[in-house]
């Protein structure tokens, strides 16, 4: 490793990593030490606003787009070289975890603060992001953030999407964007010149294999729906059974048919209801009106297109007492990672001495759409038991600073190219 990188790899702190997680775990803490700090929240301006302190601590540059994804800037010595980007999100899931998303953000700081407290300079900008809106968890899809910077999605696409409350998206990003300190704007659809984002591994292997630092080649195809069952609200106990458009029963028929649809013995294939709301959601009413989500995935381009299109006609053919609306939500293909980025931080890993491997994700991720417009890559370190999407998620302390080292080291090595 060049002396320069390994200086600034050195100033990677394990402790004020930990202690930004601690401080960061506060901000919407529930019960079981998970977090709850759903996108445009006043949680999430809260985050928002503890990221921007520690940026100008440092003297680093603020800016927001359209959507918030919030960006923290170290200057380069090039004022033409596009950015090289790294980070993750600040949001996460109703009863997330410390780790997910944040990690990422954190350890972009980190590797700013190391770079600049060892002094080094780099041709690109080094610039972190915390995409809005990663974890769709209050308002779908997920990766709205990444989506809308790159240009693959319109912000008027997503500016109406309600959550469970009945808000609209447009308004929550409003009181975020309002809330917020001063910031620069930026504009979306920017080039950027690479993007690095380290996350949790949110599965078992590197724990299970020992390995410190997964080196991920991609991320799996995943489509996203929305499906309405339309029946008639009426009374339980005098209405007759026969006589009823109901609409959770139709429901429940339609998610079983959809099991099996997404029946698969290697079982490659991921498919998930996670989200229902039934109106009027009472012991004593036939349901009149079922809202429900559909997530399934899988790695292979083929396949994701294959279910993803049977959802439609599964549903309907299910749904015998009512009428049905399948809304697509979110269409990603399978995506591969650029080799470069990858062999880039492959060399950090083995000059660190860290074990590692390389990998696929399961997960999604903002790299995805990041992929599609500039050379990208993710870095992996273990969580325990795989364990995520849960309050129980947990990470170490040291196994979150070698990852951050891996991301100094690789984020030297692309802004000074
Ligand atoms: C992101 O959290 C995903 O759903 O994969
Ligand atoms: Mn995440
Ligand atoms: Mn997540």
């Amino acid at each position: 490793m060049r002396e320069d990188v390994q200086n600034a790899v050195n100033h990677v702190d394990q402790h004020r990593l930990w202690q930004r997680h601690v401080e960061m775990a506060k901000i919407g803490a529930i019960p079981g030490s998970g977090v709850n700090r759903a996108a445009f929240s006043k949680e999430d301006i809260e985050a928002r606003k503890l990221l921007i302190s520690w940026a100008r601590a440092r003297n680093f540059t603020v800016a927001m787009d359209a959507i918030g994804n919030l960006f923290v800037r170290r200057a380069g010595t090039d004022a033409h070289a596009a950015p090289v980007m790294a980070g993750s999100h600040m949001d996460s899931q109703p009863r997330g975890g410390r780790f997910d998303g944040i990690y990422g953000v954190l350890a972009a700081l980190e590797a700013l603060e190391a770079i600049e407290e060892a002094g080094a300079t780099t041709r690109h900008p080094i610039e972190l992001v915390a995409w809005s809106n990663e974890e769709g968890g209050r308002f779908a899809p997920c990766t709205m953030g990444s989506a809308v910077y790159t240009g693959a999605k319109a912000l008027s696409d997503f500016l109406a999407v309600k959550d469970n409350e009945g808000i609209a998206l447009g308004d929550a990003l409003a009181e975020t964007l309002a809330a917020t300190p001063a910031t620069g704007k930026r504009e979306r659809n920017a080039p950027a010149a690479a993007y690095v984002e380290a996350h949790i591994e949110q599965g078992p292997l590197l724990e299970q294999e020992g390995k410190t630092i997964g080196v991920v080649t991609g991320i799996q195809g995943l489509r996203w729906f929305n499906v309405e069952v339309f029946g008639e609200s009426a009374h339980a106990g005098t209405t007759p059974v026969g006589a009823r458009k109901d609409a959770l029963r139709d429901a429940i028929a339609a998610i079983n048919a959809l099991h099996e649809l997404t029946r698969d013995a290697s079982d490659t294939v991921r498919f998930t209801v996670g989200r229902m709301l039934v109106t009027p959601n009472s012991p004593n009413s036939v349901a009149g009106h079922v809202l429900f989500s559909v997530d399934v995935r899988h790695p292979d381009l083929a396949t994701v297109a294959r279910l993803g299109d049977a959802v439609e006609p599964a549903v309907r053919n299910a749904a015998k007492h009512c009428s049905v609306k399948v809304t697509p939500t979110l269409h990603d293909d399978p995506c591969a990672f650029d080799p470069a980025v990858a062999d880039c931080i492959e060399r950090a890993a083995r000059a660190l001495e860290l074990p590692h491997r390389r990998m696929a994700s399961g997960a999604s991720h903002d790299a995805m759409y990041m992929s599609r417009v500039c050379p990208t890559g993710m870095i992996f370190v273990p969580c325990e038991s795989g364990i995520s999407h849960n309050e129980a998620e947990n990470a170490k302390p040291e196994d979150l600073a070698a990852g951050a080292r891996v991301l100094t080291a690789a984020l030297l090595e692309l802004a000074n190219r």
